[in-house]
C-alpha cells in the first residue's frame, strides 16, 4: 500500500448517502472474501456463457461483512437488475406472489433476512425457485384445485446472519451457498484508504491501519470508525488522519485496542463480575446488561468467539482466560 495524503475538502453529507457511495459496484472493486469471490466469478462467467441465469446464490454470515454489498455487485456482473425486498417484509403468500409475478426475465430477485420468512410464504418460493412456477389455490373446499402459473426465469438471492436458522428445503434450493469471513487487517486497511479517497479526507497508511485493527474484521464498522475519526481531525486536528489522530480519536470514543466498545465490556465484565465466567444463560446476560437477546446473539458474539473471547456451551455462555487477560482480572475460580 502506498501512502498518500489527500486533500481534505469535504462536504458533509448524509450519512446513508455516504454509505451507498462507499458501497463498491464491481467485483474487482469488492475487497477481500477471495474464496467467496473466485467462485463467484466462475459461476457467473459461465452462466453468461451459456446465457443463463445464474443459480440462486445464498450469502451468509456476520452482520456488517458486505452480504448486501456483494449482492448487488453479483448482479451488476451479470448485467441484470436487482430487485431487493426482506423476509419480514413479506408478509403473506400473495405477497410474494406479486413480486415474483412482476419479475423480468434475467432479474435478480433479493431477500435480505431469508431466516425470517415465514413458512406458508417459503412454500411459494420453492416451486418458483426449482421451476419457475407458481402454484396457485383456486376455489376453496372440495373443489378447490391449483393451478400452475409460468415465472420468467431469475435469480434469487438470499442473505442471512444466521444460516442455521433456514429451513432444510429453502437452503437446499440454492445452487451456490457461500460464507462470508471477517477481513483482515490488511484487507481492512485497503477499505479504510479506499473510503477516506472517497470521504476525500486525508490519510497515512498507519492510520488506515489503525483504523483497521480495531474495526473487529467489519467493513461496515471500519467505514463507522474512520466517519468518527475524520470528524476529530477535522475540528480538532490538522485535518490528516495520521497513526496518532486515528489513536487519540478511537481511544475518545471508547473503541479499545481489539475494536471492542462498551456493550462488548459491559457484555464480558457481566458474564466475569456477576456469573463469576459463566456458563450463564443468553436471556440472563441481555437482562443484565439491558440489550436484546438477538442483538448480542447477532452482532456482538460472533466476533468475540472469533477472537476467542467468548464461547458457547451447552450450559451457556462462558469467558476465557484470555479475555480475563485482557481486562487484567483473575481467572475466576469455581
Ligand atoms: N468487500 C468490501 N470492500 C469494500 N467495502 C465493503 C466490502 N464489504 C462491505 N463493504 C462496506 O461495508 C458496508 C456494509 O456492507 P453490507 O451492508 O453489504 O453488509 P451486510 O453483510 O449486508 O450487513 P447486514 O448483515 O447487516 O445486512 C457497505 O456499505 C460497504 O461500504
Ligand atoms: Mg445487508
Amino acid at each position: 500500500m502506498e501512502e498518500r495524503i489527500i486533500s481534505s475538502k469535504m462536504m458533509m453529507e448524509e450519512d446513508e448517502m455516504v454509505e451507498f457511495s462507499l458501497r463498491p459496484r464491481s467485483l474487482r472493486e469488492y475487497i477481500g472474501q477471495s474464496r467467496a469471490k473466485e467462485n463467484l466469478k466462475i459461476y457467473i462467467e459461465a452462466a453468461k456463457m451459456r446465457n443463463e441465469t445464474l443459480d440462486h446464490v445464498l450469502l451468509y454470515g456476520p452482520p456488517g461483512l458486505g452480504k448486501t454489498t456483494l449482492s448487488h455487485i453479483i448482479a451488476n456482473e451479470m448485467g441484470a437488475q436487482i430487485r431487493t425486498t426482506s423476509g419480514p417484509a413479506i408478509e403473506r403468500p400473495g405477497d410474494l406472489a406479486a413480486i415474483l409475478t412482476n419479475l423480468q426475465p434475467h432479474d435478480f430477485l433479493f431477500i435480505d433476512e431469508i431466516h425470517r420468512l415465514n413458512r406458508s410464504v417459503e412454500e411459494v418460493l420453492y416451486p418458483a425457485m426449482e421451476d419457475f412456477a407458481l402454484d396457485i389455490m383456486i376455489g376453496k373446499g372440495p373443489s378447490a384445485h391449483s393451478v400452475r402459473l409460468d415465472l420468467p426465469p431469475f435469480t434469487l438471492v438470499g442473505a442471512t446472519t444466521r444460516a442455521g436458522s433456514l429451513s432444510a428445503p429453502l437452503r437446499d434450493r440454492f445452487g451456490v451457498v457461500s460464507r462470508l469471513e471477517y477481513y483482515t487487517q490488511e484487507e481492512l486497511a485497503f477499505i479504510v484508504m479506499r473510503a477516506a479517497d472517497l470521504l476525500r479526507v486525508g490519510i497515512r497508511e498507519e492510520g488506515a491501519l489503525e483504523i483497521a485493527t480495531r474495526s473487529r474484521g467489519t467493513p461496515r464498522v471500519a467505514n463507522r470508525l474512520l466517519k468518527r475519526v475524520r470528524d476529530f481531525v477535522q475540528v480538532q486536528g490538522d485535518g490528516i488522519i495520521t497513526g496518532e489522530a486515528a489513536r487519540d480519536a478511537l481511544d475518545r470514543i471508547q473503541v479499545d485496542r481489539l475494536g471492542l466498545d462498551h456493550v462488548d465490556h459491559r457484555l464480558l465484565l457481566a458474564i466475569i463480575e456477576k456469573f463469576r465466567g459463566g456458563p450463564v444463560g443468553l436471556d440472563t446476560i441481555a437482562a443484565t446488561i439491558g440489550e436484546e437477546p438477538n442483538t448480542i446473539e447477532d452482532v456482538y458474539e460472533p466476533y468475540l468467539m472469533q477472537i476467542g473471547f467468548l464461547q458457547r456451551t451447552p450450559r451457556g455462555r462462558m469467558v476465557t482466560l484470555r479475555c480475563c487477560e485482557h481486562f487484567g482480572v483473575q481467572w475466576p475460580e469455581a
